[in-house]
């Protein structure tokens, strides 16, 4: 391999409802639950594309998700395709505060993977080692390049679905590291400063705009789903 090669990492799409004033969620960081049941399948339906699912540390808590797949007919189309039945549960923390008595800990089919530093705490290392492979990175934080060669080469995931939230999907962006979105607009306004956007709380700006071109538009029931490319 020459030096200027990167290494392969899997495929990078991410997920998110956002209001028509572009908030992900309210001020107080309630779960997101402001779709329809047509985006929540919808969700699930791009879930179930992934080899496996990320998620940061702060959407696993505020909405105690249990990174599952319900819907049997999308774990039988999986199976058909040779994927595993379930996709991969990642979950990214610099702190490695994670509570093993959230849901994503108590039980489900598929592995779960944590990417975080050598911050995480003695408890919470002995108490979630024997519900998840821990990655503890040297560096204060996590190396996502590192992380997406890892998912790659160890795991197999050609395909990572990442579902949020806003802070760890401003990293992807920032490391260059996502290449399409699914963003569906619901008809619904928050308003307020404190209520993040896609890219959280607005503050600073990316080091440099990100540019999309749009693959696919559908609107049902008054929301309006859309697929883009981020372009390089
Ligand atoms: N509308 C939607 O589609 C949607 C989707 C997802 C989430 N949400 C909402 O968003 C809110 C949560 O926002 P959030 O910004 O806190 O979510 P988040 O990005 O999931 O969590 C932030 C935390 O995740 C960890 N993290 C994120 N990026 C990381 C990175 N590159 N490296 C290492 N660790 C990383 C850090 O944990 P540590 O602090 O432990 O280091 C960070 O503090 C919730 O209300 C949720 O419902 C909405």
């Amino acid at each position: 391999m020459s030096a200027a090669r990167k290494p392969p990492r899997p495929f990078v799409t991410a997920n998110f409802a956002l209001t028509w004033d572009a908030r992900v969620s309210t001020r107080n960081r309630t779960p997101a639950d402001f779709s329809s049941k047509t985006d929540k399948h919808r969700l699930l339906e791009i879930r179930a594309t992934g080899d496996a699912i990320l998620v940061g540390a702060g959407t696993v808590k505020a909405d105690n998700m249990a990174m599952g797949l319900p819907d049997e007919a999308l774990r039988a189309e999986r199976i058909a395709r040779n994927q595993s039945e379930y996709p991969l549960r990642v979950i990214i923390t610099n702190s490695g505060k994670l509570d093993p008595d959230l849901k994503v800990f108590q039980g489900g089919a598929a592995p779960i993977l944590i990417f975080s530093t050598q911050r995480m705490p003695k408890p919470a290392r002995e108490l979630l080692a024997g519900k998840a492979t821990l990655y503890l990175d040297e560096t204060p934080t996590v190396d996502l390049s590192a992380m997406m060669t890892r998912l790659r080469r160890d795991h197999g995931v050609r395909r990572l679905v990442c579902e949020g939230g806003p802070v760890l999907f401003k990293s992807l962006l920032v490391a260059d590291l996502v290449d399409e979105l699914h963003v569906t607009f619901c008809p619904r306004i928050f308003g307020g400063e404190q209520a993040a956007t896609l890219t959280g709380i607005a503050a600073e700006f990316l080091p440099e705009s990100t540019r999309l071109t749009l693959r696919k538009m559908e609107v049902i029931d008054g929301e309006c789903f859309l697929q883009y490319r981020i372009l390089r």
